[in-house]
């Protein structure tokens, strides 16, 4: 039986916050188990009563041949066309991103970069890094004025900020060793949708309006992004001329069309115009990369995900490795004991991972070491019965805390092969800027490294030289494209946007499910906590504890942080019991949705 119900659904819609979040809407705590009930008292059954709530109540969709979610409908139904065509799980991902590049162009992306995690229904697991690169005249104190400040701005507004765009020649490897059909086929849905225009919905042009400050700043963006000078209204039909003028190009020229045709020469043109430094030179020497996932036992199941540059696989594997021995479904999902011993461990994770990571063609990644069983060993004996440790006694530097600007989804085919995909050009819509008549927003990931020791980053991330700037280096990222097998066999494809907070948010939705015996909808709809070390301090989501539970962790020396919202988790579960796909859209982003056949 289901130890988890969720009690009832309800809503926050709360101003301020991360402007990406703003709509973000949020659902009551799941109900507890009884004996642990007893010890934490009631469950809170609802928000306070100050609280506005209006939570679409998304259906969980199940199928049993193939599933796609991802964070914009349209681009969710071009994956399950490309599946009924008879497509296989990477040529539907390679559809999907080149549509979500059309229909959610904060996120999806052709000028930002990311990861893909794959399993095969013949077993084999793969991980493709196709994240950005600094250029090779990038420097460690580029984002830094001459007296040795931080500029504020330049590595997330300004052309200084774009890395090497890695999505491109990403989805045309995958395609090439992975999938069935030809580019052509895959990227016409996009040019299609770039052309004819698509009706935005309240959800589209919400995110839309986040940016209508800086669409104006730029003619080459408002002639798009505005309707004549003024914000896009739902109902409206957005159509980007100058997208499908590029993406055809790609359909006709592949790869070369990006990186050492046209496209690159306007972006390079357009960055040494607005003092940037980017090269052809930096276009033509790009290359994507195979890697081992990250890959790790917990209680019977075994995941795969994110390798460095990533942090995520490496940060999950390691707070799983600590927690092991604790028994959490027994504990009961956010109880005062689960979390305190899921917050300890991932506060010394991630004191691991600010101090260590790195891309791994500069940096000697001690990934072994951080996830042996003497170090979980370590880090679980310094952990104590009663009371929260305080940052400043858990070694390394400070940390992060971002907001939610990435876009992931998943795909799952008849055959059984399975593709999570995040990727972004970090902060919505980038640098907020377009190169020329390109039609498409340029990332802004060199925010992602450290401009200089000890100096935050957008998102308040402070690390340490082993992510400083350097030429052709790919900065240290959080996203965690994840898969989940037992058996070897299927059981969950996850992963999420929201920077530093992808790591928790993707670890949450797998401990509900595996732990906590949840549903997919249950483990999405659920609220979620997030540590990162620094803050010293516990992020969650409203209704993410009972009132008992919250004095409790309070006693026992935790700052608890009300955040509005963290990412939207796209996951697809195999029900074990019946052997069908299961999804559900995420509450938290209306504009998605999961289907299947
Ligand atoms: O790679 C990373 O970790 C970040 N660039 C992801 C950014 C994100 O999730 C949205 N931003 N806040």
């Amino acid at each position: 039986m289901r130890k988890f119900l969720l009690a009832a659904t309800l809503i926050l819609l709360m101003g301020g916050g991360c402007a990406s979040c703003a709509f973000a809407d949020q659902s009551a705590p799941p109900s507890a188990p009884s004996a642990q009930a007893a010890q934490d008292g009631p469950i809170q059954s609802k928000l306070p009563d100050d609280v506005e709530r209006n939570l679409p109540d998304e259906p969980l969709v199940a199928a049993q041949h193939g599933m796609v979610v991802s964070a914009q409908h349209l681009a969710t139904r071009i994956g399950v066309d490309i599946l009924k065509q008879g497509g296989n799980a990477v040529d539907a991902a390679v559809a999907v991103g080149y549509a979500l590049a059309v229909v959610h162009p904060c996120c999806g992306n052709i000028g930002g970069g990311g990861f893909m995690t794959i399993h095969l229904a013949d077993g084999k697991n793969l991980f493709l890094d196709f994240r950005e690169k600094a250029p090779l005249a990038a420097t460690p104190e580029m984002m830094q004025s001459a007296a040795g400040k931080v500029v504020k701005g330049r590595s997330t507004k300004t052309y200084l900020g774009v890395g090497v765009p890695g999505t491109v020649m990403g989805f045309d490897e995958a395609l090439k060793k992975y999938g069935t059909m030809k580019l052509q086929q895959v990227i016409a849905p996009a040019i299609k949708l770039a052309k004819d225009g698509y009706v935005l919905q309240p959800g589209d042009v919400h995110i839309l309006d986040t940016s209508t400050d800086f669409f104006k700043q730029y003619p080459n963006v408002a002639l798009t992004f505005l309707d004549n000078g003024q914000p896009w209204k739902a109902g409206q039909v957005l159509k980007q001329p100058q997208l499908a003028a590029t993406l055809e190009l790609i359909a006709k020229n592949g790869t070369r069309a990006f990186y050492e045709g046209p496209i690159a020469a306007a972006v390079v043109k357009a960055s040494e115009a607005n003092g940037g430094l980017l090269t052809l030179q930096d276009f033509k020497a790009y290359t994507v990369q195979w890697e081992r996932p990250i890959e790790c036992g917990y209680h019977g199941y075994t995941i795969y995900s994110a390798p460095p540059p990533s942090s995520g696989g490496t940060t999950i594997c390691e707070t799983l490795q600590i927690i092991a021995p604790y028994p959490f479904a027994e504990w009961g999902f956010h109880s005062t004991r689960s979390t305190h011993y899921f917050v300890e461990a991932e506060r010394r994770a991630f004191a691991d991972r600010n101090t260590y990571l790195g891309d791994p063609a500069f940096v000697d990644n001690p990934v072994t070491r951080l996830l042996s069983a003497e170090h979980a060993a370590e880090l679980r004996a310094s952990i104590k019965p009663d009371a929260a440790t305080p940052s400043s006694e858990v070694q390394g530097s400070l940390g992060p805390y971002q907001a939610t600007n990435t876009t992931h989804y998943s795909v799952v085919d008849d055959a059984g092969n399975a593709v999570a995909v995040t990727y972004t050009v970090n902060s919505y819509f980038g640098i907020k800027q377009i190169a020329g008549g390109t039609g498409f927003f340029l990332n802004n990931e060199m925010d992602d490294f450290t401009s200089k020791p000890g100096v935050p980053n957008q998102f308040g991330l402070v690390q340490g030289k082993a992510n400083q700037i350097e030429p052709g280096k790919r900065p240290l990222s959080s996203m965690s494209p994840t898969i989940v097998l037992k058996n070897g066999r299927l059981r969950m494809v996850t992963g999420s946007p929201g920077g530093s907070t992808i790591i928790s948010t993707t670890m949450e939705s797998i401990l509900n499910v595996v732990e906590h015996d949840m549903d997919v909808k249950q483990a999405i709809d659920a609220p979620r906590i997030h540590m990162q070390w620094w803050p010293d301090e516990i992020f969650a989501e409203p209704g993410a504890f009972t009132p008992t539970v919250q004095s409790a962790l309070e006693a026992m020396g935790y700052k608890i942080r009300d955040v509005h919202s963290m990412g939207d988790i796209a996951a697809i579960v195999v029900n074990p019991e019946t052997g069908m796909l299961e999804s559900v859209n995420d509450p938290r982003y209306p504009a998605g949705s999961a289907a299947g056949y």
